[in-house]
């Protein structure tokens, strides 16, 4: 496929990140050795398999972070809510990151991120301590930064080397989790993890626009501000996070002037929902800059540690898999996803509720926070509902919308 053929799919579907790591390859360099991927036909059971052991990490974490805010759930155990954090950044998202790039390098060694991810994920459900549940975590993540330094020696691009860090901000976190240190101490490196992994993609996309040497500069400086922040942050925690919550802002600046995303606003459809899911994440991301860089003193614990958590986790994590899931799974598993104006639901219900999560975190309302935050996993719940609808119908027949 032309390249330029390959730009307009892009620029039409402005799917970006994760998106099609298949044509991403295609991208990377007309004069490399290249090959575009394609759709699996029928993929292995695996991949399913994979996937559902990242969902039950995804229901278990939020039972778990609905425990935390209060709510007298049963719980299997009493360490369970302990491991809210590491079911949702290593066992759900760990294991669908890895997956995602196991399928788009199509070789079977990168398979082990997410088999790693989902063994360390359902060590913590079986109730293992962290220092059994970490060490799979740890050698996922340190698979995951060898599959980048792989593909930048392959395809010497920018947006690998971010992505590489962003491997590496995992690998830290996973470390310091399996040192038993405070989760907190880990927390700034998994957000790193997610944020840097994310830009990365968007830093690739955002060449379709060729941006000028400035622009991409800024783009590192921003990237520079979190490292050195998550550095500092292993000595000086509160001054790190203060730190890497700048950098957090400045990469959320850049994303709200520079993305792609706002092009594909004006189109109808699939890329007018994913444009408005990115815009709303980028916003939420520069939120979270913002309150890193005010409550910095709070991250340990409390509803200023929680607002400073999930406006990052939710309100920017999440809002770009909602934003990426009619085209990453069906990456991944050979289903159509249609869309449907019901994804606006559960998008709406997502930012509504972490909206007055955050004002009740902030104005220490614990009844807000809790109705909230209960809102908050409840629109995930209405994501899955709608990506199953989407799928059935996807697979019943034509493309409906509703
Ligand atoms: C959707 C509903 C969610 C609820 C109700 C929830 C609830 C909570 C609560 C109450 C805390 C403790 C905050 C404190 O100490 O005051 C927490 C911490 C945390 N949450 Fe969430 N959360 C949710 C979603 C997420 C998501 C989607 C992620 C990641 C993608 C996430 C990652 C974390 C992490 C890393 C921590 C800190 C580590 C820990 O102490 O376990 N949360 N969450």
């Amino acid at each position: 496929m032309e390249r330029s053929s390959v730009s307009a799919f892009l620029l039409i579907l402005e799917s970006g990140n994760i998106l099609v790591s298949s044509w991403r390859i295609a991208l990377a360099s007309t004069t490399d050795r290249v090959t575009v991927a394609h759709m699996p036909s029928s993929p292995p059971a695996g991949r399913f398999v994979l996937i559902a052991l990242a969902g039950v990490s995804l229901l278990f974490g939020l039972w778990a972070g609905t425990v935390r805010l209060g709510w007298a759930l049963p719980t299997p155990s009493e360490s369970f809510i302990v491991y809210h954090g590491p079911l949702m950044i290593i066992g759900f998202l760990g294991t669908l990151i890895g997956l995602e790039r196991a399928v788009a390098l199509d070789r079977l060694w990168p398979y082990g991120i997410p088999v790693l991810s989902a063994i360390s994920a359902l060590s913590v459900l079986v109730g293992l301590p962290g220092q059994l549940s970490a060490p799979p975590a740890v050698a996922a993540s340190l698979l995951l930064t060898a599959v980048f330094f792989a593909l930048y020696r392959q395809y010497p691009s920018e947006h690998f080397v971010i992505m590489a860090l962003s491997a590496v901000a995992w690998l830290v976190g996973n470390i310091i989790w399996f040192e038993n240190f405070p989760l907190f101490h880990a927390v700034p490196w998994w957000a790193g993890f997610l944020v840097l992994m994310i830009a990365g993609e968007r830093l690739e996309l955002s060449r379709l626009r060729r941006p000028s040497a400035t622009i991409r500069a800024i783009f590192h400086v921003s990237v520079a501000i979190i490292l050195m922040g998550l550095v500092l942050s292993m000595l000086e925690l509160h001054a790190g996070v203060r730190i890497a919550g700048l950098g957090l802002l400045a990469i959320a600046l850049w994303l709200l002037r520079y993305d792609l995303a706002w092009h594909s606003a004006q189109q109808a459809g699939l890329p007018r929902y994913m444009a408005v899911c990115l815009i709303a994440g980028y916003v939420w991301l520069a939120v979270g800059g913002i309150l890193w860089l005010l409550f910095a003193q709070f991250f340990s614990a409390g509803p200023r540690y929680d607002a400073m958590l999930h406006t990052i986790f939710l309100g920017f994590v999440f809002s770009m898999i909602f934003a990426h899931a009619p085209i990453i799974l069906p990456t991944i598993t050979g289903l159509a996803l249609p869309f449907r104006n019901a994804f606006y639901l559960h998008a709406g219900l997502l930012h509504l509720s972490l909206l007055l999560r955050v004002a009740g975190d902030l104005g220490l309302s614990l009844s807000l926070q809790q109705w909230s935050g209960l809102v908050n996993a409840l629109s995930v719940l209405l994501f899955l509902i709608n990506n199953i609808r989407a799928v059935k119908a996807g697979t019943a027949g034509p493309l409906r919308s509703g």
